[in-house]
């Protein structure tokens, strides 16, 4: 691990530095380049173990969910198996490739083919095939659904789209697996889905999530003031940590917030937890076991708002005292992601609670807008190559660390190569 902590009253901080990596300005070809694109795909989405999100999103026998992984070409069924196992598919049949699975999720003790009707076991097994005595010595147990690697951590979903994965899942996530051993997801069964494609770079995306540092100029209005203050008013982080490609950022939270007089229904359901947030849906109570974590706010700070956890390459969840969300980022092109966040909120108990939650919703949509509103902007101004390079400045190290680490894996002959230190 590479812990770092930030005095955010220094004239500079120093998490870049701590962290091992160059402060050179950083080109801008990975954001741009077609060639480039392509070899992330085969050399990042092909290879690293991605995360497809929460476990409970198929919490019961014959519940499944597809997804389309498009830059890969590829549809994946993911399964929860009559003995509660979860298995990943290519959503394929083995007759004459016709897509097996058209609805997105639903539960299905098994999957009947449209075209002529061959029938699979959602643990894959091909069990019916019609007429089958007028093929030439069909085998039915070769023919049936092609498994992809899946494997499961802490009740998220990974899949990995090597035949033959280099690498195991733990192997994958290091460290960093083991410290976020035992956190407790709250709410993971209950999520609000954001989700949209940009004509911009995954990574352009990814990167709109990654910093503090727009903070101040993009949500004055909404988050201004809740992740910055007078002692810290360009929203420093307080410390980040990396693991292997890993990383995960403490963001400062303002802990004298308060909503200002203006915001009449902000302040009806305003919950002062004394860590300055607000992007909460969930009481304090109920998250007193997550706050103890100790990977979780790691320097026990006062003045905390946010981690935000990123898994290489496209996935983050992000950690509040109100729970937790996710973001992922598919590439689709070099210039066109789809991006899916998930809010995670509790059930709603009472009309209070209600109205307490469409509140956090419709904030929650005006601050998602104000962070992906200049992302299209920015990747039209890349592509225009008016500039070379970005220079990034010190909050924003996570851009780096990402940037640092798709290279390490663009030219890596192997998984293990692009791991090590
Ligand atoms: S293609 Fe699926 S049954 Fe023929
Ligand atoms: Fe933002």
């Amino acid at each position: 691990m590479n812990e770092q902590v930030a005095d955010f009253r220094a004239e500079r901080t120093n998490l870049t530095e701590l962290a091992g990596l160059s402060k050179e300005p950083v080109s801008l070809e990975p954001y741009r380049s077609q060639e480039w694109f392509e070899r992330e795909v085969n050399q990042i989405f092909k290879r690293a173990w991605l995360c497809l999100g929460r476990e409970e999103r198929i919490a019961n026998p014959g519940d499944f969910f597809v997804q389309k992984i498009e830059v890969a070409k590829t549809d994946i069924i993911v399964t929860r198996t009559k003995g509660g196992h979860v298995r990943a598919f290519h959503n394929v049949c083995a007759h004459r490739s016709n897509k097996l699975v058209l609805d997105p999720e639903g539960n299905a003790s098994r999957f009947i083919c449209r075209y002529h009707n061959w029938t699979y076991r959602n643990d894959g097994e091909l069990i019916g095939v019609p007429d089958q005595k007028n093929f030439f010595d069909l085998d039915k147990k070769s023919c049936g659904l092609k498994p992809i690697a899946c494997d499961m951590w802490e009740g998220w979903i990974f899949i990995n789209l090597q035949p033959e994965p280099e690498v195991t899942l733990e192997e994958f996530l290091g460290d960093f697996g083991e410290i976020y051993k035992g956190i407790p997801y709250l709410n993971a069964d209950k999520s609000i889905l954001f989700v949209s494609r940009l004509k911009a770079n995954w990574k352009v995306i990814a990167d709109a999530f990654a910093e503090t540092y727009h903070i101040p100029a993009i949500h004055p209005e909404t988050i201004g003031a809740t992740f910055a203050s007078n002692e810290n008013p360009f929203a420093r982080p307080i410390s980040a940590q990396t693991w292997g490609p890993h990383r995960s950022v403490s963001t400062y939270g303002n802990p004298a917030y308060a909503p200002p007089e203006k915001a009449k229904v902000e302040r009806l359901f305003y919950s002062n937890t004394a860590t300055g947030n607000v992007l909460s849906a969930a009481s304090l109570e109920d998250t007193q076991v997550l706050l103890q974590h100790p990977a979780i706010n790691p320097t026990k700070s006062e003045s905390w708002a946010v981690d935000v956890t990123w898994m290489f390459p496209h996935f983050q969840i992000d950690v509040s005292p109100g729970g937790f969300w996710t973001h992922h980022f598919w590439p689709v092109s070099q210039n066109e992601t789809l991006w899916e966040s998930r809010f995670h909120v509790p059930d709603a108990t009472d009309i209070w609670s209600r109205l307490q939650q469409e509140h956090y919703i419709a904030r929650l949509a005006e601050i998602l807008l104000e962070d992906v509103g200049n992302t299209e902007r920015t990747q039209e101004g890349i592509d225009s190559g008016a500039m070379e390079t970005m220079p990034l400045q010190d909050g924003e190290v996570m851009i780096r660390h990402s940037l640092h680490n798709v290279r390490k894996w663009v030219e890596a002959a192997t998984v293990r190569e692009a791991l090590a230190k």
